[in-house]
């Protein structure tokens, strides 16, 4: 017998937990709307090389967690000559783990920032794909929904971008005492560096007591050892040195700007030194948002920060960039577990039942009808009985159910049962659409 499971790491988004993501892209689409950002959708899958120029060869998420996706033919050739090397660049394919390299792909490919045009705003949701240890919070498919802003790097657009996301959480219903923002400035190409190898230097000097990953670190991308799991290198990192004190005076003034904005729209941050997030193409301002309650030790439930090195890396001008991405499955962890319901109830119907298997044709013809209305309609196809038909009613939620006998069809009415309050009223068929919205506004 077959045995098909999903894939581990993954879930069936039905019901509820879709009801409750439709309802959270609704709520992206109202409040970034207000700030200008339009919908965009980049492919699923991506040429490796856009995320491995884009987010960077060093990082976790392309060295250990990108899921390589091959045509059958590709994957043959691969096997055949033991590496996916002579294949085209354009056959080399991997699912997105995120959706910030894809989107300057297109930026780049579909002139999102013509020469002196305006900054380009887009917000995107989807599936994004990363081979992790699964835990609670952290799957191998997961939803986010980003935003990217292209073409600016004043701070008032970070800041901006900041209360924006914060103001999305809110409409989801999180409040100030169920997260944390935290803040920081990675510095940039000028400060960066001399940051990066004061944190190595820092890392070889205690090199002994730390995980082989770490000691690697201090070559490959030093500032990652802040996030390192091990939590013997975490202890020992709270001394390493931090880049407070360290950033040129265009990043330190770029930064006291945008907590300066962030103060007057009176939006709460921590200040976090060590935060450096997992990916490489941030500079200067980066934040995150971690819920307070039920999302465990995954408790990131957005972040993003400044990326202005980006559109060079993936073949683009030098263009600036900010943006973040909010993780839809943690953040309904947290929603849980404060008792907010992002799916609200399922949606109601009318139910047209029959008292007789061989008014079949006109419960079909009425149902037409009703859904021509508007009406959500449901009926019986497995000739239940009268009773039955009602249970059937209740369970998909039915705010009234129509009841057609011989009598009623030879008098061209229907009988409308509420279902609230079990009342039946004979109502002729040419207003029983008025009458069912009448009902549905609860004046009937
Ligand atoms: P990220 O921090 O890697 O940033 O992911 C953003 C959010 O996605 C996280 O805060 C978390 O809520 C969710 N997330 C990440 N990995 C997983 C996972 N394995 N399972 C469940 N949820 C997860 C980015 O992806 C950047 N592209 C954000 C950005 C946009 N930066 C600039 N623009």
């Amino acid at each position: 017998m077959m045995d098909l499971h999903k894939p581990k790491g993954t879930e069936d988004l039905f019901g509820k937990s879709m009801r409750a993501w439709t309802n959270m892209q609704r709520i992206a689409a109202k409040i970034f709307g207000r700030y200008g950002f339009d919908l965009i959708e980049t492919p699923t899958m991506e040429q490796v090389d856009v995320f491995t120029h884009g987010i960077g060869t060093s990082t976790d998420v392309v060295r250990k967690e990108m899921f390589r996706v091959f045509s059958g033919a590709n994957l043959m050739r691969a096997l055949e000559e033991g590496s996916d090397e002579g294949l085209k660049a354009a056959q080399r394919l991997a699912l997105r783990p995120e959706g910030t390299a894809g989107f300057a792909r297109a930026a780049i490919e579909n002139t999102f920032v013509p020469q002196g045009g305006a900054p380009c705003k887009m917000y995107y949701a989807g599936p994004m794909f990363r081979g992790e240890d699964v835990q609670k919070g952290r799957l191998r498919e997961f939803h986010q929904i980003g935003v990217e802003v292209l073409g600016a790097e004043e701070p008032a657009l970070d800041a901006e971008v900041i209360i924006m996301l914060m103001q999305f959480f809110g409409e989801l219903g999180l409040t100030k005492n169920d997260m944390v923002l935290k803040l920081n400035s990675m510095g940039d190409a000028s400060c960066r560096p001399r940051y990066r190898d004061k944190v190595a230097a820092f890392i070889e000097a205690h090199e002994s007591d730390m995980c082989p990953e770490c000691k690697k670190r201090a070559d490959t991308n030093p500032l990652r050892a802040f996030d390192c799991k091990n939590p013997h290198c975490r202890e020992i990192m709270q001394d390493a040195p931090l880049i407070s004190g360290m950033l040129c005076d265009e990043c330190a003034a770029h930064y006291a700007a945008v907590k300066c904005y962030l103060d007057e729209a009176n939006i709460a941050y921590v200040e976090d030194p060590t935060l450096v997030r997992g990916l490489d193409y941030y500079g200067r301002t980066v934040f995150e948002v971690e819920a307070t309650s039920g999302v465990g030790a995954q408790s990131a439930i957005g972040g993003g920060g400044r990326y202005d090195g980006l559109m060079e890396l993936v073949g683009g001008k030098p263009t600036p960039g900010i943006g973040f991405a909010v993780g839809f499955e943690r953040i309904m962890l947290s929603l849980d577990a404060i008792g907010i319901d992002l799916a609200g109830p399922a949606p109601s119907c009318i139910y047209v039942a029959k008292t007789n298997e061989s008014l079949r044709d006109e419960v079909f013809n009425l149902c037409l009808a009703l859904r021509k209305e508007g009406f959500r309609t449901e009926a019986d196809y497995q000739n239940r009985s009268l009773k039955s038909q009602f249970k059937q009613a209740d369970k998909l939620n039915a705010i009234a159910c129509l009841v057609l006998g011989e009598d009623e069809v030879a008098s061209h009415t229907v009988t409308v049962r509420n279902m609230q309050t079990h009342e039946q009223t004979s109502v002729a068929v040419k207003d029983v659409a008025d009458y069912l919205k009448s009902v549905q506004q609860g004046t009937h």
